[in-house]
């Protein structure tokens, strides 16, 4: 019996003394290991008189269960006592300077999506997003582009091979424009609508000025008087804003897409310098984005009374006029991740927008 206090009262003393995993476990070890204290005790009970046996066995087995207890109790002591320590060694403390050296920065990509954004913004225009995985209906169908349309053919589109629960083709694409999302905005909502989606779209395709995914902004107007004087006053207000030109040179040339009739494409005057742009000339035009009178069949198709609606719509590819704007020769380079471009053209994160470009020519 008294063995059995002296064994306790030492287990007792160095668990009190313990303070970290290692220590812990070696008073385990030396108490209920194999070779342990009250493991060989427990052994010896074999050899005892049945009564005291009992007896003993009972107390042994009481000590046994009071310390893996308390091991295990110190142990959860010490862990939480270390996590603290290392919360509080880990903590960041964000009032610090920031090391500049480190500093990320703003892609061009992102920069030209918030420029264009506060332009049209500042015009009246709200934000709205659609899904990069598109069913056909959305992207083609209700667009007036029924299937065999040969529109679909100019889309090189990336088709989704996904099949429902009872194996019948879903028909999704990654969406080749961001037109799309006009169907989403006027299924949901009522006019008057005025709206730009700036988003991925993505062709199977890849030379200097087109890469599988893109980027486009997308305008919608919808409401009972908006007409083509509108759609153009309002782009050639943005062309100004965003190249920061007092009076820009432009054109409006009748072209065609399903989803606008009358449909136009915007040219601004420019000159072609080997391979640099230069805008505001009267040498050359370059094709900057498509547009149009919102067709009939498009509104019916979203369920909006076209007897009673009209409006506009322009699509223009953000990629290009960024290259435009801040002179990049090759698309293939704004997604290369390379950090010498990136340190060339990347924006500095803490002047987003206005024009603030890091690198220097
Ligand atoms: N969705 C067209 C494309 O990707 C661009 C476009 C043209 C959008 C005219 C429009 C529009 O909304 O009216 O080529």
């Amino acid at each position: 019996m008294n063995e059995l206090i002296e064994i306790e009262k030492s287990i007792l003393e160095q668990l009190e003394k313990a303070d970290n995993e290692e220590s812990i476990e070696k008073i385990r070890v030396l108490a209920l290991g194999k070779k342990g204290k009250i493991t060989e005790i427990m052994r010896s009970l074999s050899n005892m008189e049945l009564d005291e046996r009992k007896s003993f066995g009972r107390e042994i087995n009481f000590l046994k269960g009071k310390i893996s207890k308390l091991i295990n109790e110190k142990r959860l002591l010490i862990n939480s006592i270390n996590l603290e320590k290392k919360l509080k060694s880990e903590s960041l403390d964000l009032t610090l300077p920031v090391d500049l050296e480190l500093n990320g920065s703003i892609h061009p990509v992102s920069q030209v999506i918030q420029e264009v954004s506060l332009i049209f913004g500042d015009m009246g225009f709200d934000i709205a997003e659609g899904p990069d995985i598109e069913d056909d209906w959305h992207n083609f169908t209700a667009l007036n582009i029924p299937p065999e349309h040969p529109a679909r053919q100019m889309h090189d589109t990336f088709y989704l091979e996904k099949q429902d629960n009872n194996n019948q083709d879903l028909n999704e694409v990654l969406r080749t424009h961001t037109s799309p999302v006009q169907v989403r905005t006027m299924m949901k909502s009522k006019p008057p609508i005025n709206i730009i989606v700036p988003g991925r779209t993505y062709r199977s395709d890849s030379d200097q000025t087109h890469t599988p995914m893109f980027h486009q902004v997308e305008g919608l107007v919808i409401d009972d008087k908006s007409h083509m004087g509108h759609l153009k006053g309002c782009l050639v207000e943005f062309v100004k804003k965003f190249f920061n030109l007092e009076k820009i040179n432009y054109r409006f040339r009748p072209s065609y897409f399903p989803f606008t009739e009358p449909s136009a494409e915007m040219d601004i005057g420019c000159i072609r310098e080997g391979n640099k742009i230069v805008l505001n000339s009267d040498q050359d035009w370059l094709e900057i984005l498509g547009c149009g009178m919102v067709n009939p069949v498009v509104l019916e198709n979203c369920g909006i009374n076209s007897m009673k609606y009209q409006g506009f719509a322009f699509g223009m590819g953000i990629d290009r006029i960024a290259m435009l704007k801040y002179g990049m020769p090759d698309l293939r380079s704004f997604f290369d991740s390379d950090l010498r471009w990136l340190k060339h053209f990347a924006f500095d994160q803490f002047n987003f927008p206005p024009d603030s470009r890091k690198g220097s020519f």
